[in-house]
Formats: C-alpha cells, sequence, structure tokens
C-alpha cells in the first residue's frame, strides 16, 4: 500500500518540507541548568530527523527567563544561545529535514520554576485552578518587554539559520493565557471582548514581522477548543472554536504563515496527549512539583490514596473521551479553520499513527499535515514504516502518557515497559540520548 498524499511536499509560503508529517514538540530536560543546550538535545533531534520526518517541530523554548517552566530547557534569551541552535541546525539539516524553533513563555504555567523568579507573569493575578501555580497580572511595561523577547528569539532563531518559528500559542502557556476567556480576567485593552484578548499575540506577530521581515516562516500553535471545564465543570468552558477561527483569520492577517491545532487550555489536559492517566507511574514523579504551587501537596495527598487516585484517574479518562478516538481527535477543529483561513496550510496535532488515517484527512481537505508526538517517541522511523507501506507500526504507542509522567523528573522517552523485551532494553533506550557525549 503505498500512502502517496503523505509523501507529497508541502509549500508554505517561504518554506518547503520533503512530506506532510512533523515531529510534534516534546519537551525533556535534556540541556543545562542555566537553559544552554546540550549535545543530548542534538542527539535526541537527530533521532527523528533519520527517521525521515520532512521537519521537526522544537520542543517549548523560552524567550525570556521568566519563561521558563522547568529547569534545563534550552532557552533563546540571549545572543549567546545563537551558536547551540546552529549547530543543532545544522546537523538536522543534514538529514534533510526543516527545523522550526517552538518560541514560548510559560507564564503562571510552571512545573518546577527555576531559583531566578518565585512567581510566573500572566494575563491575570489568579492561580491556576489544578495546582495552584502563583502568578502575577503583567503591567503595560512587563507585555511590551515580553512582545520585544519573542521577536528577539526569532530573530535569533533566524541568525542560527533555523528554517522557522511556532508562537506557543496553545496548552494553557502565556500566550493562551491572554486568550482565554476562562483566563484572563484583565480589565485593560489586553482583557474583556475577543479582540482585546487577542491583542498580546497579534502585537507579537507584528513586533516579529517588523524584526525578520516577512521571508522568516512563522505559525501559531493554538488550543482551538480550549475544554477549560473538562477536569472541573465548576470553571467556564474557555474560548470555542469560533472564537478561535476569528483569531487565526487575524493572525492570518498579520502575517502569520501556518496554523497547528491543538486543543485544551493547560497542560496536561485530558485531551492533550489524550491517552490514559498512568497513575502508579504519577505517584513516582509528582512529588518534584510540590513546592511549585499552593494545590500539589493536596494533589499529591490525592494521587497516592489508592481510592482517591483511582478517582482522579477515572475523571481524568471520562473527560478525555473514548479511548478509540484519540487518533485524529482534533480533526474536525483543524478543518473548520483551514475552511476559515483558506490560503495558509493547517498541521493538526494528536493521536496520528496510522497511514491511511493520516493520507485520508489530507485527501478530505481536514488538514495540510500532520505533527505526531508520542507515536514518533515509540517509533522514531514511523515514516521510513509508511514510506515501506507499513500502516500501522506494529509495537503502536499505546496512548499510556507514561513519557508524560515521567517527563518533569526522568529523561524523555518511552516508559511502556510492555513495548520492549525487557526493563533494562528500555532504560537503555531511554539513556541512548546520552550518547555521544561530546559535540561532534
Ligand atoms: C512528553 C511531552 C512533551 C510535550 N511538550 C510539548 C511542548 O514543549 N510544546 C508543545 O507545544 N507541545 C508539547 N507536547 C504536546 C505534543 O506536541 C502534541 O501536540 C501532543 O502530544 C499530541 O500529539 P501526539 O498524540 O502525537 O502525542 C508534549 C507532549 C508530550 C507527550
Ligand atoms: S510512554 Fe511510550 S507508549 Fe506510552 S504514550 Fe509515551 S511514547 Fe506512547
Amino acid at each position: 500500500m503505498s500512502y502517496e498524499r503523505i509523501f507529497q511536499p508541502l509549500s508554505f509560503r517561504t518554506l518547503t518540507i520533503k512530506n506532510r508529517i512533523v515531529r510534534s514538540n516534546v519537551a525533556g530536560r535534556f540541556d543545562n541548568y542555566d537553559g544552554t543546550g546540550a549535545q543530548a538535545r542534538i542527539n535526541w533531534e537527530l533521532k527523528f530527523a533519520r527517521g525521515g520526518v520532512g521537519a521537526i517541530l522544537s520542543s517549548f523554548v523560552p524567550v525570556h527567563p521568566r519563561g521558563r517552566i522547568l529547569p534545563n530547557y534550552a532557552t533563546i534569551v540571549s545572543d549567546d544561545r545563537i551558536p547551540f541552535w546552529r549547530e543543532l541546525g545544522r546537523q538536522v539539516h543534514a538529514h534533510d529535514c526543516k527545523y522550526i524553533l517552538q518560541l514560548s513563555h510559560g507564564g503562571r504555567q510552571r512545573d518546577i520554576p527555576t531559583i531566578d523568579y518565585p512567581k510566573g507573569l500572566s494575563s491575570t493575578s489568579k492561580s491556576d485552578p489544578l495546582h495552584g501555580f502563583e502568578c502575577e497580572a503583567m503591567t503595560l511595561a512587563e507585555i511590551n518587554e515580553t512582545v520585544h523577547a519573542f521577536a528577539e528569539g526569532a530573530r535569533r532563531a533566524r541568525e542560527a539559520g533555523l528554517d522557522g518559528v511556532e508562537l506557543h500559542g496553545a496548552n494553557g502557556y502565556l500566550i493562551t493565557q491572554f486568550l482565554s476567556s476562562a483566563i484572563n480576567d484583565r480589565g485593560d485593552e489586553y482583557g474583556g471582548v475577543l479582540e482585546n484578548r487577542a491583542k498580546f499575540v497579534r502585537e507579537i506577530v507584528q513586533a516579529i514581522r517588523a524584526r525578520v521581515g516577512r521571508d522568516f516562516h512563522l505559525q501559531m500553535k493554538i488550543s482551538a477548543t480550549e475544554y477549560n471545564d473538562a477536569l472541573l465543570p465548576q470553571e467556564p468552558p474557555g474560548n470555542t472554536l469560533a472564537d478561535s477561527i476569528r483569531v487565526c483569520q487575524w493572525l492570518k492577517e498579520d502575517g502569520v504563515d501556518a496554523i497547528h491545532v491543538s486543543s485544551g487550555s493547560s497542560f496536561p489536559h485530558p485531551k492533550n496527549p489524550a491517552g490514559d492517566l498512568p497513575i502508579e507511574e504519577l505517584r513516582k514523579t509528582y512529588d518534584s512539583l510540590i513546592s511549585s504551587g499552593v494545590l500539589t501537596l493536596r494533589n499529591y495527598l490525592l494521587f497516592v490514596g489508592h481510592l482517591t487516585g483511582d478517582l482522579f484517574r477515572q475523571r481524568w479518562e471520562t473527560a478525555r473521551g473514548p479511548k478509540d478516538q484519540i487518533e485524529g481527535l482534533n480533526l474536525h477543529d483543524a478543518r473548520a479553520i483551514k475552511e476559515a483561513v483558506d490560503t495558509i496550510p493547517v498541521i493538526c496535532t494528536g493521536g496520528f499513527q496510522t497511514a491511511a488515517i493520516i493520507d485520508e484527512a489530507i485527501a478530505r481537505g481536514d488538514c495540510d499535515a500532520v505533527s505526531i508526538a508520542r507515536p514518533l517517541i515509540a517509533n522514531n522511523d514511523l515514516v521510513h514504516q509508511f514510506a515501506n507501506g507499513v500502516g500501522r507500526p506494529a509495537n503502536p504507542c499505546t496512548y499510556c502518557n507514561k513519557c508524560l509522567v515521567n517527563a518533569p523528573e526522568n529523561p524523555l522517552g518511552c516508559y511502556e515497559q510492555s513495548r520492549f523485551p525487557s526493563f533494562d532494553a528500555m532504560v537503555q533506550e531511554i539513556l541512548s540520548v546520552y550518547r555521544p557525549q561530546t559535540f561532534q
């Protein structure tokens, strides 16, 4: 079986990629505490470049020290970070793979704050309802400084020879905190009606265009539907698909070249990454977050209690929806956005690992490309498998989300032991990211 649509090149306004599968953003603690990059990140990215994806979307890359969400994530906060990204891009390009850097700021959503700043900056002073991560509402001067930091991040990515940038406007991070009707409670021109809530991200896009010009690829990842009440029904639902369609149309006018469709007003969220809540694994790793939020100790005790932990897991999985509908769960939203933005490509994330489902989604016009995270962590060579006519990997990702709950504490990798011949084999694969240890 050949899946010809998957292997057609995709042209954005200023960038062409060789096929329709991009590695979605996956953050892991591979770098140095101070946010300088490390060889392990290059090794990690090369696994996917060798595996045949058309482009790699980087992990969460903070544009400002106050935007950091965990230690050991490579940042792009200053010019001395450029040589690392240049080297990473050079090695990825050697595999005919493009590299798009995700410009990010965590706002109030910070899993383990670094030592630099006690509180996050946000659109609001309300802490988040699940973990109680505390924050302060940004002043106008802080908003301007942050807009400038995004533009400088884009300029640095360009100077590093990377192929474009993506705004992390999804999943509850700072840009979502401004866009969201459920989170943004400002009384000034950055809060209230949708047009005001979109002012922050539109200023970022305009500042990037003013700084790097029109001939550098710029895309936006957005939570098309926020489902903010999925877990906590007393919370407001947040932005609807109709709200996000309007935002995407404005962003297109402002010079965005593609939209990357996700969902959920927080990260993680039952719908993203959609899968199981591995409560046993969570009991082992959530302790590293206890000092980060005012509700984290409560949550930890909830998770370690067998009855309460199990109830929470059930609630999470009910909010997720049926397990057999994980693959392509954002396609409906992607299609609606694609119809509305018309001339710019739409990338859809969420559960993809079956070639026919991807091929048909592109054929129907639901999206132009898909982004894949966990199924590529499980099978780095998934694209080569599709090219060889394998429609679905023999040893697929189970959507167990053990990679996710290990990420704050342990190296990123596949932690589903049933996929490996032994525990040792799993650990060896996870630790392979540390070989080689030095720049080549
Ligand atoms: C461990 C892990 C880390 C992630 N880190 C990021 C990130 O840094 N930025 C981002 O936009 N999404 C991040 N995501 C979300 C993925 O990019 C992707 O959109 C989501 O997992 C759904 O795709 P999948 O079903 O192919 O995994 C992460 C997901 C996982 C599992
Ligand atoms: S741990 Fe492995 S199998 Fe489980 S969701 Fe992550 S990549 Fe998939």
